[in-house]
């Protein structure tokens, strides 16, 4: 089989800020076409040199008859491809080429139903409801406060509500269409369907983003890249450094070289489960390499917790330094820095100014002391893609569903500073909650639990004695990207029995809080 150009086809995303705009890039990567997210005030060079064979404009969520609301760059609708505006972004394609969008009386949220007038090619070939009146039904999902209220010149409208006569126009000579409703959502039961017939008969992509396909060609990349130089990886156990190596070893075999760095803010019998399952299951060159004493000594005094995160960082890459050192003929240093990294930090970046949360120490480029270059084989790919590579190359269940788990490890749920004995005393509560959830069946509907330690002490009562110890805190989300985050809603029996044995059984903590935020605003980790 030839090894097929993965991006010879390509769909641009501009992003307006949606909550959903993720969700129409996996879309389109799950139909099988490459697909990027660039922000809406991206320079226009970027775009031509992307060469998109079809774009997409994501909704917002501001309005688009506000002044200085944001506008699609003019080269969108020049440039000569397909163009699908999705609410924020039908708005905006509107104005920018002369109609005129109105606030609505009634704004329209939820699931309701388009009656279409006419069938065009992006509606072919999907299922309608068809009411007693014979009229053709779609049932979409709404969220919008404004609506288009006149075309622009060689519009017309498709498909109407009753509160919203342009739910979808068109203008098929130039093949431009608008969306009042979001076919990325599951509630617009036909959205795939209609993403699929504009991306593969629209925009005309034929779909080679599918895993046998991506493999083949990263391997050939790696291969290509690398030449005869040896490479390490900082392999962690996670998905993300698991498949980052698999797909090296693919392609170098033995010139890769995984490193494993017990570094003491790893979780209870963590090294001995992940060296087991990497003993087990992948025929690796690994180095095991003990530095509790150095991480701890680094970090001795530093409350700080960007700080911290830059120290951890930074003497992970003093290990890598010196074992490159001793291997000779080292050049690159590998990470599993996966697309959401990055496009967070992108996102960021619209807002004008860079808002600043949290410096993922994979993302940004290596400290200036680091001698090795960047090697990121799985940069483009979305979590659940490197999961589908992950089952492509046969990864054991064990990494493909493990919870993440960050690189500064403990030492971020440990706040303030960073002693053993807090160490210890973590990875006891955290092995309890772990044990209980999985006990409970309830660990893999989650996507991430874990404890954290507070550096409070608070009273407590066991026998006759008064204990005065620490707090801890469980925190457990559920989420799909890890950009956004719901708290899980834990069984109260659950809670209780974790609560009960943490206090029991580990010396050092008088009492157990439950963590009910959200991200956004409160983050997935507390510091
Ligand atoms: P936050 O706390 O930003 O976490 O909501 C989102 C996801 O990222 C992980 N995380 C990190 N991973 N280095 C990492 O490798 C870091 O510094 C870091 N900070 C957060 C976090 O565990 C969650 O999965």
């Amino acid at each position: 089989m030839t090894i097929k150009n993965i991006y010879e086809y390509r769909i641009l995303v501009i992003d307006f800020g949606s909550q959903y705009t993720k969700l129409i890039a996996r879309r389109i990567r799950e139909i099988g076409v490459y697909c990027k997210i660039l922000p809406w005030n991206i320079n226009e060079k970027k775009i031509y040199q992307f060469s998109p064979n079809g774009i997409i404009l994501s909704g917002g969520p501001q309005s688009s008859i506000e002044i200085n609301s944001p506008r699609a760059p003019n080269c969108v609708f020049s440039i000569g491809v397909p163009v699908m505006g999705i609410c924020y972004g039908m708005q905006t394609m509107v104005i920018q080429l002369g109609g005129q969008v109105i606030s609505s009386e009634k704004r329209e949220f939820g699931n309701t139903k388009i009656k279409i007038t006419k069938v065009i090619p992006l509606i072919d070939n999907i299922n309608y409801n068809i009411d007693s009146y014979g009229n053709m039904l779609l049932d979409v999902w709404m969220s919008h406060g404004d609506q288009v209220h006149s075309l622009p010149e060689h519009f017309r409208a498709v498909a109407s509500t009753n509160n919203c006569p342009f739910a979808l126009i068109v203008n098929e000579k130039k093949h431009f269409y608008g969306l009042q409703f979001h076919p990325e959502v599951t509630h617009t039961k036909q959205g795939v369907d209609i993403l699929k017939n504009f991306i593969t008969n629209i925009c005309l992509c034929k779909t080679l983003w599918m895993p046998k396909q991506i493999i083949k060609h990263l391997i050939k990349k790696l291969r290509n890249k690398i030449g005869n130089y040896k490479v390490i990886l900082g392999l962690s156990g996670g998905l993300d450094s698991s498949v980052t190596a698999m797909l090296l070893h693919l392609a170098i075999g033995s010139q890769l070289i995984c490193i494993f760095i017990d570094n003491g803010l790893l979780r209870l019998q963590e090294t001995e489960e992940i060296m087991n399952i990497v003993k087990t299951n992948y025929n690796l060159n690994i180095v095991y390499i003990t530095a509790e004493r150095k991480f701890l000594n680094a970090l001795a005094g530093i409350k700080d917790p960007e700080e911290k995160r830059k120290v951890i960082g930074s003497t992970f890459i003093e290990i890598f330094n010196e074992e490159a050192k001793k291997l000779k003929n080292v050049k690159w240093l590998a990470q599993g820095t996966i697309c959401s990294d990055v496009v967070e930090s992108e996102i960021s970046l619209t807002k004008g100014k860079f808002n600043f949360i949290k410096s993922h120490h994979n993302v940004g480029g290596l400290p200036k002391k680091m001698h090795l270059s960047l090697v990121e084989p799985i940069k483009n790919l979305f979590k659940d893609e490197v999961r589908q590579i992950g089952i492509e190359l046969g990864l054991p269940n064990e990494t493909l569903f493990r919870h993440p788990f960050p690189g500064p490890g403990l030492g971020i749920r440990i706040l303030g500073e960073i002693k053993k004995e807090y160490c210890d005393l973590l990875r006891k509560t955290d092995a309890i909650f772990i044990e209980e959830l999985q006990k409970h069946n309830l660990y893999n509907k989650l996507s991430q639990v874990f404890t954290v330690f507070l550096p409070i002490r608070s009273v407590s009562v066991m026998g006759d004695n008064r204990k005065y110890d620490w707090v801890i805190s469980l925190r457990a989300v559920k989420t799909v990207d890890f950009m956004t985050a719901d708290w899980a809603h834990l069984p109260h029996e659950v809670l209780a029995c974790v609560s009960n044995r943490i206090i029991n059984e580990v010396n050092g903590v008088s009492r157990v809080v439950y963590d009910i935020s959200s991200k956004p605003p409160s983050t997935i980790e507390w510091e």
